[in-house]
């Protein structure tokens, strides 16, 4: 996919939140605070081949973020201490809600107790609580992302899909899938303006075996460095737990000022504001073109 393309999307975008209300983007996240960086992220598990993933992930001494399922962690009795393997690794734990249901049609209460539910499953296999949640499916409305908001929880989109969960059942997934990380991050990703948050599920089998050692491969080539979701965006990955010193991960920041990139209240960080910048001019361009 062209940068013009993904701008144009970005345009859409604006275009399409310019009528919504206005505190609905703040807290939704789909890009880190600041260039050159690239999250891992992995939904739906715990699941029988984490574990595996883990030892790749070792392997090249990348830390990821897993968002992951009380109703997946309760599906087989070894699956907590799994999680406890991921956690104790130095990987983000974070929420995917408990039963992986649609957020915009509960009601408030419904949706706290998902969140809730969720919390008190990764608090009792790790002993810490997320702040960071992913939305089944991405789709959290306003109503979702003013009860997240209320519940301090990051709301973490990805701007880019492996499409892993289809393309498993196609010819050539990794191939598909590896197109999607070599369109947006390997072609047309540029370490100094750019930063990505990427999507793949550990319960799929070909995305942890194959998929994920092409993509640390190539991605690190292509110059970006590996962060968990706390670093990607600067607030803490746990209640009551304060943040890692930047660069744990094995790799040097890029800058002395690399971890002021954002304060823990929130509020949106200049690259956010850079990108919705670039949105609407890319958008004034489309309306005179
Ligand atoms: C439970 O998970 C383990 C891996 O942690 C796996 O070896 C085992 O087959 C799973 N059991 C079931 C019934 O899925
Ligand atoms: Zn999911």
């Amino acid at each position: 996919m062209k940068v013009s393309t993904i701008l144009s999307f970005s345009a859409l975008f604006m275009a399409s939140i310019a009528s919504a209300a206005a505190p609905d983007l703040a807290n939704k996240i789909d890009t880190c605070v600041k260039p050159g960086v690239v999250a891992l992220t992995f939904d739906d598990g715990p699941g029988i081949y984490t574990e595996q993933l883990l030892t790749i992930l070792d392997k090249h001494k990348v830390k990821a973020t897993f968002f992951v399922l009380g109703i997946a962690m309760a599906s087989n009795a070894t699956f907590p201490a799994v999680l406890k393997k991921v956690y104790d690794q130095g990987h983000q734990v974070a929420s995917h809600t408990f039963n992986h249901n649609p957020l915009d049609q509960m009601t408030v209460d419904v949706m706290k107790k998902e969140i809730t539910d969720n919390s008190n499953a990764i608090f009792n296999a790790i002993g810490v609580r997320p702040l960071y949640m992913r939305a089944p499916q991405g789709a959290c409305e306003a109503l979702c992302t003013k009860t997240m908001e209320e519940m301090n929880q990051v709301v973490s989109h990805w701007n880019v899909d492996s499409f892993d969960w289809k393309n498993r059942d196609l010819p050539d997934p990794v191939g598909l899938s590896m197109t999607q990380f070599n369109d947006f991050i390997v072609k047309n990703g540029n370490v100094a303006t750019d930063s990505f948050i990427t999507l793949q599920h550990d319960i799929h089998q070909f995305s942890v075996e194959k998929l994920t050692d092409q993509v640390i491969t190539a991605v690190k080539a292509k110059g970006f460095r590996f962060v968990t979701m706390e670093e990607c965006i600067g607030k803490p990955a746990y209640e009551g737990v304060a943040m890692k010193p930047t660069g744990t991960d094995g790799a040097k920041p890029t800058s002395p000022s690399d971890n002021k990139g954002a304060t823990p209240t929130g509020g949106a960080s200049m690259t956010q504001v850079g990108a919705w910048a670039m949105g609407i001019v890319a958008l004034a361009s489309t309306l005179v073109l």
